[in-house]
C-alpha cells in the first residue's frame, strides 16, 4: 500500500478537490482506494458524501480518554474505542474506494490540533498502526487530505506519508509560503524517503507561462521539488463545488482530468518500489 497526502500552506488551494478526483482515478484504474478526511479544521467529506453517515470518523483514532476508559471497564461495549478497521465505509461511487470522515464538531477538530507534542507522538503511533491495518485491509492506495499550514497532526500524516503533493496557487504569497513550509518540513523532518511534489492549481488565465516556468524552477533548484501539475483556474470546478460535487465527471478534453490522470501515473510509477 502506498500514501499520498495532499498538504498546503493555505487553505483553498485545491487540496480536497484533488485529492478526491485522484482518489476516483485510483479507483477507476483497479486499484482499492482509501480517502481520508484529515482535515480536522474543515472537514468536507460529509458536506460531498450527504448520504453516508459513518458510525466513525478519523477523529476518533485519537481520543485518548476512550482509549483510557478501554483497560478499565472492558464489559462495556459503547466504551470500547475503534479500531482502525471500523472506520472505512464505502464510498457508493465507485466499488474500488472507500472513505473515512472527520468529525465536523469544529472542537474536535480544533482540540485535536491545538494538543501538545506528548498527544501527538502518542498519535503518530496509532497513525502508523491504523496505516498498517488498512493495508490488511487490502488497500493500494491511502490517500490523505490534510488541514493547511504546518500543525503537528498534518505532520504526523505527512511523516506516515510514501508522498505529498504540495498544492499552492501561483502567486507571490503562494509561491513564498509553500517555500517556507517545504523549508520548515525539511529543517524538521530532516532528509526522509518520502517524494515530494508541486501541483500549481487555479492558475490565473492570462498568467505568463514564462513566470509559471521560473516558479517550477525555483523549486527544483532550491528545494528539489518537483512540480507534477500545473492546472488553470477553471469556472466548471467551482461551478460543481457549488453543488457540492467534487468529483469531476469523465471527460478527456478537461485540462483538470488530464492533469490528474497525469499525476496518478506518475505516482503509480515512482512509487512502485
Ligand atoms: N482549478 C480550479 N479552478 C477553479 N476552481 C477550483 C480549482 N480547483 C479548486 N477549485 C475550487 O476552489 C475551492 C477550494 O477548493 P478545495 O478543494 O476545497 O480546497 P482546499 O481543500 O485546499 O481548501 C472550491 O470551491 C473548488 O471548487
Ligand atoms: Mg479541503
Amino acid at each position: 500500500m502506498k500514501t499520498i497526502i495532499l498538504h498546503s500552506y493555505k487553505g483553498g488551494t485545491g487540496k480536497t478537490t484533488i485529492a478526491l478526483n485522484i482518489a476516483i482515478g485510483f479507483a477507476k484504474k483497479g486499484y482499492k482506494t482509501l480517502a481520508i478526511d484529515a482535515d480536522l479544521n474543515a472537514p468536507t467529506f460529509e458536506s460531498i458524501f450527504t448520504g453516508l453517515k459513518p458510525k466513525y470518523k478519523f477523529n476518533d483514532l485519537f481520543e485518548m480518554q476512550k482509549m483510557k476508559a478501554k483497560s478499565y471497564t472492558d464489559k462495556n461495549a459503547e466504551l470500547n474505542p475503534p479500531t482502525p478497521k471500523d472506520l472505512p465505509v464505502k464510498s457508493l461511487i465507485h466499488e474500488n474506494l472507500d472513505l473515512i470522515f472527520a468529525n465536523s464538531k469544529p472542537q474536535f477538530g480544533v482540540g485535536l490540533l491545538s494538543m501538545d507534542k506528548n498527544f501527538h507522538a502518542e498519535a503518530l503511533k496509532r497513525l502508523y498502526n491504523a496505516k498498517s491495518e488498512f493495508e490488511k485491509l487490502g488497500y493500494d492506495y491511502l490517500i490523505i487530505d490534510t488541514s493547511p499550514s504546518l500543525n503537528l497532526a498534518s505532520i504526523n500524516s505527512i511523516i506516515i506519508a510514501d508522498a505529498s503533493l504540495i498544492v499552492l496557487r501561483p502567486n507571490k504569497y503562494g509561491i513564498a509560503g509553500t517555500t517556507f513550509l517545504l523549508k520548515e518540513l525539511y529543517s524538521m523532518l530532516g532528509t526522509v524517503k518520502r517524494k515530494d511534489y508541486i501541483i500549481f492549481n487555479q492558475i490565473v488565465v492570462g498568467t505568463p507561462e514564462k513566470l509559471v516556468t521560473q516558479w517550477q524552477k525555483h523549486f527544483k533548484k532550491r528545494l528539489g521539488v518537483e512540480t507534477v501539475g500545473t492546472i488553470h483556474c477553471n469556472c466548471g470546478i467551482a461551478l460543481n463545488m457549488l453543488f457540492g460535487n467534487l468529483i469531476i465527471e469523465d471527460d478527456t478534453e478537461n485540462e483538470f482530468l488530464v492533469a490528474i490522470d497525469k499525476i496518478i501515473k506518475k505516482l503509480h510509477h515512482d512509487l512502485k518500489n
